[in-house]
């Protein structure tokens, strides 16, 4: 029988998710669809009723909801409570569990390009929801220290004390406060939402180390100003899409037990850009 998957949130008419996943539907010769589905803020309950009606196999869940899912699933892995949001879901027989796959899907391109994360000293732009996955996710990978720089000062400790919690150094600084002491850094990673609308970089990334490595989540547009200055100063580049992939490929694989086809995928991706 053909499933059907879908991707939820708000604004949705954008995401990419339908055409990577319809192309490793083709690839791999599955008899499954996966859609669209506009769910407004406050309408979480019903639309995940609708979904459970047309017997949805699974979804994705994104902004405004990734929080508020937590309420609807009737299981979780421990990512979704050790990250506090859920972005995946399965449904077997209407038992829906929830997943997370934001931590893994932010380590991935450091496992494909063989970079290491242990031991290394983070510079980390943000501390929101995306930044705290990727505090977990170095934790888990054992990173040496973590400074977390954010505009706002409260929301930066806070994530500091979930990294030190975790067992991470960590300390939290203003954004204003990094200026040129961002060349102190193995690893720097843009999590906050600047560069989604051209803005320029939230930090100067003059005199970084060569090799220094740069990582902007935000993957529209793909080459954001923060991305270029990492270019001119040498960086190794990790893009916002191969979070973008690192995630959809962990979501795939929780669907459908099998390894996603990663380069078909990326090829989708990259055609809608
Ligand atoms: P996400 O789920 O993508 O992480 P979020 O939880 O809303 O989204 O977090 C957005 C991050 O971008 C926050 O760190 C936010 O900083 P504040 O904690 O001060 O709000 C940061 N951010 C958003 N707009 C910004 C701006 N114009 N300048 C600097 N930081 C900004």
């Amino acid at each position: 029988m053909s499933k059907t998957f879908a991707v939820i949130g708000d604004p949705i008419n954008h995401s990419l998710s339908p055409n990577i996943h319809s192309a490793a539907f083709r690839e791999l010769d599955l008899d499954c669809a996966y859609i669209g589905y506009r769910i407004p803020k406050g309408e979480l309950e019903e639309g995940i009723q609708g979904l459970k009606k047309i017997k949805i196999s699974g979804f994705n869940i994104t902004i405004p909801h990734k929080i508020e899912m937590m309420k609807y699933v009737d299981k979780m892995d421990e990512s979704c409570s050790l990250i506090g949001a859920i972005n995946t879901v399965t449904n077997n027989d209407g038992v829906l569990k929830g997943y997370n796959t934001d931590m893994d899907g932010f380590l991935e391109p450091f496992k494909k390009k063989e970079l290491k994360i242990k031991d290394s000293k983070i510079l980390l732009l943000g501390a929101g929801g995306a930044a705290r996955a990727i505090v977990a996710g170095f934790a888990k990978e054992k990173a040496s220290s973590i400074t977390i720089a954010n505009r706002t000062i409260e929301n930066a400790n806070n994530l500091s004390e979930f990294a030190k919690k975790i067992g991470l150094k960590a300390n939290a600084i203003k954004i204003e406060q990094v200026s040129d002491s961002a060349k102190d850094y193995d690893i720097i990673v843009n999590a906050t939402s600047v560069g989604l609308k051209n803005e320029s970089s939230p930090i100067s990334l003059e005199g970084i180390r060569e090799k220094t490595i740069v990582y902007d989540i935000v993957y529209m547009p793909m080459n954001t100003d923060f991305i270029k200055k990492a270019k001119d100063n040498k960086a190794t580049i990790i893009f916002g899409y191969e979070m973008l992939l690192g995630q959809a490929t962990r979501a795939f694989e929780i669907w459908h037990g099998v390894e996603a086809p990663y380069n078909v995928m990326k090829k989708a991706l990259l055609g809608g850009f």
